[in-house]
């Protein structure tokens, strides 16, 4: 009698909690659908998640960050920031983003490690309009859904930022084509807000690796991209791009390849990629994960059957980076930081140029008042 009982509380106390958080990997979310487990998330867990709302597409839609802890708050700890689905049609990648969100918050006690001296953020579904229209109307659709004037629609996030922007090849400029980099850098809610959290973390200390999903390319890319110079730790991160890769073939059998991203296709500007390091993320990697199922190249849109194990891959990865990134970054470790120069003069949004401004406006005011006094 008291063992039932025992045993139906154990049940009720485990599987309630479950129930609301459950990741389910038998279809693809919806916009609403990654919304909605965000919060349920941020419901069932309120003293280790923090889910923002953290700005607005061009069709209102809500562009969410979750930040996860261990639930302790600490001032001063690093972070890892991640985003995902900057490309529309990348349908794995918001998966895989909250699949490793799942990790971090429902299977924390596996993965405390990565949380002892570490917060995330994560960007699990970075351009919702264009991810919507890609499974409403246009599959192939990469970009978001600014018009552009006429007939065309779109820029590509991933050449909005501003690093080189507008470098590399014609398309670029191309308001109609899949390339297209925008009508200037940071022309783009989206990438002003993947913008916004790079400077967050970069003005206050914190920030240590960026990490951004794409598919389907199986590689592991890290800086620079419009440029074939090699980074000041190139070795470093190639050490632990290989050491991931290395992870996930022990894993899966998959093989990922690793190199500077240069050696991909040559120069592209706007990488949030490069930006990311340019501002001063010590590590900045893309993981371009696999669209492989049984043999067959899917490339963006692997069978629902296949999303649990793709996902799962995904992890593999993800976690390997970040236990490299916490091994390497320690907290008494100091990350070397190019002092940023503000970006973009228009629209300057980021904390540390109103604080430039707002101690200027305070030294001429002390100064005049002395003056004259
Ligand atoms: C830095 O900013 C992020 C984002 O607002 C915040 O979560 C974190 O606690 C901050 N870290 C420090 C060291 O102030
Ligand atoms: C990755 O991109 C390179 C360069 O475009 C290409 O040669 C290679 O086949 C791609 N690999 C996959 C798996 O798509
Ligand atoms: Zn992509």
């Amino acid at each position: 009698m008291l063992r039932a009982l025992c045993a139906i509380i154990v049940l009720v106390s485990c599987v309630a909690p479950a129930a609301l958080t459950e990741l389910y990997l038998s279809d693809y979310y919806t916009y609403e659908g990654v919304m909605d487990y965000l919060d349920r998330l941020a419901k069932e867990y309120p003293t280790r998640v923090l889910v923002k709302d953290a700005g607005r597409t061009y069709e209102r839609r809500m562009l969410k960050t979750v930040t996860i802890t261990n639930g302790e708050w600490l001032p001063g700890k690093r972070m890892i920031f991640m985003d995902a689905a900057l490309h529309a049609r990348e349908w794995m990648t918001p998966m895989a983003a909250l699949y490793a969100i799942h990790e971090l918050v429902v299977n924390f006690e596996q993965n405390s490690d990565l949380l002892q001296n570490f917060n995330w953020i994560v960007l699990p579904l970075g351009n919702p309009d264009g991810y919507e229209f890609s499974r409403n109307s246009d599959r192939w659709w990469r970009n978001n859904r600014t018009p552009n004037g006429g007939e065309c629609y779109g820029t590509n996030l991933n050449r909005n930022f501003d690093v080189a922007w507008g470098q590399g090849y014609a398309e670029l400029a191309d308001p109609c084509s899949e390339s297209y980099a925008g009508s200037e850098a940071f022309s783009e809610a989206e990438a002003r807000l993947v913008r916004d959290t790079m400077h967050e973390l970069v003005d206050n200390g914190s920030g240590v690796m960026y990490l951004s999903l794409h598919t389907a390319n199986r590689s592991i890319f890290y800086p620079w991209v419009h440029d074939s110079t090699p980074t000041s730790n190139h070795h470093e991160m190639q050490e632990i791009a290989r050491y991931a890769a290395k992870k996930i073939y022990a894993k899966t059998s998959t093989v990922i390849k690793t190199k500077q991203a240069f050696y991909y296709g040559g120069v592209m500007g706007g990488t949030s990629v490069d930006y990311a390091f340019k501002v001063g993320f010590p590590l900045s990697f893309v993981f371009e994960m696999s669209g492989l199922a049984y043999g067959v190249e899917y490339k963006f849109f692997p069978p629902q059957t296949e999303i649990r194990r793709l996902a799962a891959e995904s992890w593999v990865g993800i976690r390997a980076l970040a236990e490299k990134a916490v091994e390497k970054y320690p907290p008494g470790r100091i990350i070397p930081r190019v002092p940023r120069v503000t970006a973009s003069s228009k629209a300057p949004s980021s904390r540390a140029y109103n604080i430039q401004v707002g101690l200027l406006s305070t030294l001429l005011a002390y100064v005049a008042q002395h003056l004259v006094g």
